[in-house]
């Protein structure tokens, strides 16, 4: 794709930051930061970058310094190491303080994330994407050179974020190549990330898909440093960990939310059922489908209105509408063999039985609810 004809001399309004985390990074800087400017009149945006240096001992500082010189869009913030994670929150502050961005890069410092992406992730934001993931693991990116260790944390790692953070549909989740919209930042709960390492990328990610980021993956491939050493430490490895279990929680919400809409439509079910049979007299057999389809549509409401109502879904209400009601059919079936196995076969109490089918109808009930009917728009390359 061809981006080009935009003048680097004139006045551009909207700023693109990139923000480049150092630590012992001299060498690379000196070579990526004037490539990154190189590609100013290949797009409208402003590129502006803004190293965020924790007082590296190598001499980075003077690096930029020197840069600076050269570049007027250069930008530095220096402080003491906390992680990666931290330094981003220090960086992001700094860009919104003084640097009024339009649009946010996380990209590191090493030369490992090919800066001639830049033009096309900012072009891939017009087209209402509002997150840009460069990606190792979508079809067509690659890791070449990590070891088979390497590989497999990596992998792994991503796969628990993927599975137990129910976003399967991110292939990347841990990239450290992304352009967001600075909009979506901002509403972000920066300071509530508990993380402070390298995990800060995949807390970051659920941050933005909380607040409804529209997300594509580009395929890149993620070659090996060429000077200096990744700074990736085990207690980094430990602090994913712990981090996968927080969000596995946080994620639970829904879930819990769902199960207490649930119970409410028990109350909705039971309540009419008595209403319509002890006051209007109306016939039980016609009383219980009233009965059921009132507590249904009960539940879709609050389901709705507040169990998913983060979500930006695929799907419009009348579909959901009908999707919830299949979904309740099948589960109902499900509940009814649950029960009359456990009753049969093992020779269990019937009102044991009853809660054992319950609660299997309940993570039925949730999961294809959770896949299926309130999906959320996901595109991919
Ligand atoms: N300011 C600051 N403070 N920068 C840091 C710190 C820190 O404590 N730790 C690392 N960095 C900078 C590095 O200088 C580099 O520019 C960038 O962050 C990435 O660090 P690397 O140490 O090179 O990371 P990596 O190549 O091993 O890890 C890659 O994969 C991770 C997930 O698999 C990177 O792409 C990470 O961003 C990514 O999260
Ligand atoms: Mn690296």
């Amino acid at each position: 794709m061809i981006i080009s004809g935009y003048s680097p001399g004139a006045q551009k309004l909207r700023n693109a930051v990139i923000v480049l985390p150092t630590y012992n990074e001299a060498d690379n800087v000196a070579n990526l930061i004037p490539r990154i400017f190189a590609l100013q009149n290949l797009t409208e945006f402003c590129i502006k970058v803004l190293v965020v240096d924790d007082n590296s001992p190598d001499g980075t500082q003077a690096v930029v310094e020197k840069l600076k010189l050269e570049h007027e869009e250069l930008h530095i913030t220096t402080g003491p190491k906390r992680g990666l994670g931290e330094a981003y929150k220090r960086g992001f502050a700094y860009a919104f303080e003084y640097l009024d961005p339009e649009l946010l890069f996380e990209m590191d410092a090493d030369c490992q994330h090919d800066p001639s992406f830049i033009p096309l992730f900012i072009h891939l934001t017009e087209f209402g994407f509002s997150l840009i993931i460069g990606s190792r693991f979508a079809p067509g990116g690659d890791t070449p050179d990590f070891s088979a260790w390497r590989k497999f944390i990596s992998i792994s790692g991503n796969w628990m974020i993927r599975f137990f953070g129910g976003i399967s549909r991110i292939q990347d989740c841990t990239s450290g190549y992304r352009c967001m919209k600075a909009d979506i930042v901002r509403k972000c709960d920066l300071s509530g990330l508990s993380t402070r390492g390298y995990s800060f990328q995949s807390s970051l990610l659920f941050e933005l898909l909380r607040n409804n980021a529209r997300v594509i993956e580009v395929p890149i491939i993620f070659y090996d440093r060429k000077r200096g050493m990744s700074k990736l430490s085990f207690a980094d490895q430990i602090e994913f960990l712990i981090n996968i279990a927080r969000i596995r929680f946080k994620q639970s919400k829904e879930f819990i939310k769902f199960a207490i809409v649930g119970l409410s439509g028990v109350i909705v079910n039971v309540g009419l059922y008595y209403a319509l049979t002890r006051f209007a007299r109306i016939n039980e057999a016609y009383a219980q489908p009233v009965a059921v389809e009132a507590s249904i549509i009960t539940n879709f409401m609050f389901n709705q209105a507040w169990t998913f109502r983060r979500r930006n879904t695929a799907n419009g209400t009348a579909g959901k509408f009908l999707q919830f009601h299949v979904i309740a059919g099948l589960a109902g079936v499900l509940n009814y063999g649950v029960f009359l196995f456990l009753l049969r076969y093992t020779g269990m109490f019937d009102l044991v039985a009853n809660l054992c089918a319950i609660a299997c109808g309940v993570i039925i009930n949730y999961s294809l609810n959770s896949r299926w009917t309130w999906k959320t728009i996901s595109q991919k390359i």
